[in-house]
């Protein structure tokens, strides 16, 4: 019987709080700015790989369904580099179950491929460090760089290739924040983040924001120092409302947001105005969202999302740690 190497890897889901939006580098997916996460407690994607010389070709499949060839490749590109590393050229068959909704803004693509690199080291046995599965898996997908090590992580961006690697700020348990990710709906997203990036620079506020963006990393860092929740969720709904202005006006425009989406923020913002509780949301590229609260308030925001006529699921989750 063909011989056959075998590994398991498990991607965790991330709220960006510093949001990545455009690239230096379009091919290398170097980011135009620094940007901050806390990587989950939260399975996103399981992916079993295994490589043999019996195999006839490479296969990926997601969810049951075989990749469509442009997708296929953006795969296969990873799998090359890292075939090469072990010095080894067998076919590879890829099977990936997301457990959210595929591109529908809640970060599908970063935990695939986080946990892609990490389910490839194990099979080829490559004992590859986290520094060198961040860069690996940044050239599948921009994001999935920052979701390998694990808690509060730093990806640097308008810096070199071998400088692209996310690096923790502070672990999990510093601040064990509760995040909620809301489904409003499971549809997938009309336009891909990697054309989103593309167009970034055309908006005219993008450079505005970029300038701005270097006083609020400053200022997000120290607010996760000093655990300020009021200022944490203020600063990451002034970040999200900066990432879809520049989405929204760069050429063509991309509208992420959807009428649910509109009608579940100026909710949640009334409601905490009223009440007077520390809940904040942030959106990324879908019209779905994440909610940032402390534990005591976990109840409330139960409470209210239940009562929502647009959530349709919902998920409780903490800061957490990389791929397992
Ligand atoms: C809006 O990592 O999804 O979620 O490299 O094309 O996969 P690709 O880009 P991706 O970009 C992230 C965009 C964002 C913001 C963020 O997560 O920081």
């Amino acid at each position: 019987m063909a011989k056959i190497l075998k590994g398991k890897g498990q991607g965790p889901l991330f709220i960006a709080l510093i949001k990545y939006w455009g690239n230096i580098d379009n091919d290398l997916r170097i980011p135009r700015n620094d940007n901050l996460a806390i990587n989950l407690d939260f399975i996103g994607t399981d992916t079993n790989v295994s490589f043999s010389p019996g195999f006839k070709e490479d296969r990926v499949v997601v969810n049951g369904k075989a990749l469509e060839r442009e997708k296929k490749l953006r795969v296969i590109r990873v799998v090359d580099i890292m075939r090469k590393r072990a010095k080894i050229n067998w076919p590879v068959h890829i099977f990936s179950e997301n457990h959210i909704p595929t591109a529908s803004g809640i970060g599908s693509s970063a935990s695939s491929f986080s946990d892609l690199v990490v389910a490839i080291n194990k099979a080829l046995k490559l004992n590859l460090t986290k520094k060198e599965l961040s860069l690996m898996a940044r050239l599948g997908s921009g994001s999935a760089a920052r979701a390998i090590p694990s808690g509060f992580v730093l990806l640097p961006g308008n810096c070199s290739q071998s400088e692209a690697y996310a690096r923790t700020l502070f672990p999990p348990s510093y601040w064990p924040l509760s995040i909620f990710i809301i489904i409003l709906s499971d549809a997938q997203k009309h336009t891909l983040t990697t054309q989103g990036h593309l167009g970034a620079s055309t908006s005219p506020l993008y450079k505005e924001r970029q300038w701005g963006l270097k006083e609020r990393l400053k200022e997000i860092i120290k607010t996760i120092r000093d655990k300020d929740i009021w200022r944490l969720g203020r600063l990451l709904e002034a970040e999200a409302l900066s990432l879809h202005a520049n989405i929204m006006s760069q050429s063509p425009p991309i509208f992420y947001w959807s009428p649910r989406t509109f009608r579940f923020v100026k909710d949640l913002v009334d409601y905490r105005e009223k009440e007077g509780y520390p809940i904040f949301w942030t959106i990324d590229a879908g019209e779905n969202l994440f909610l940032l609260t402390v534990p005591d308030y976990e109840d409330v925001v139960k409470t209210f999302i239940s009562r929502h006529p647009e959530v349709k699921k919902y998920y409780l989750t903490h800061p957490g740690k990389g791929p397992r």
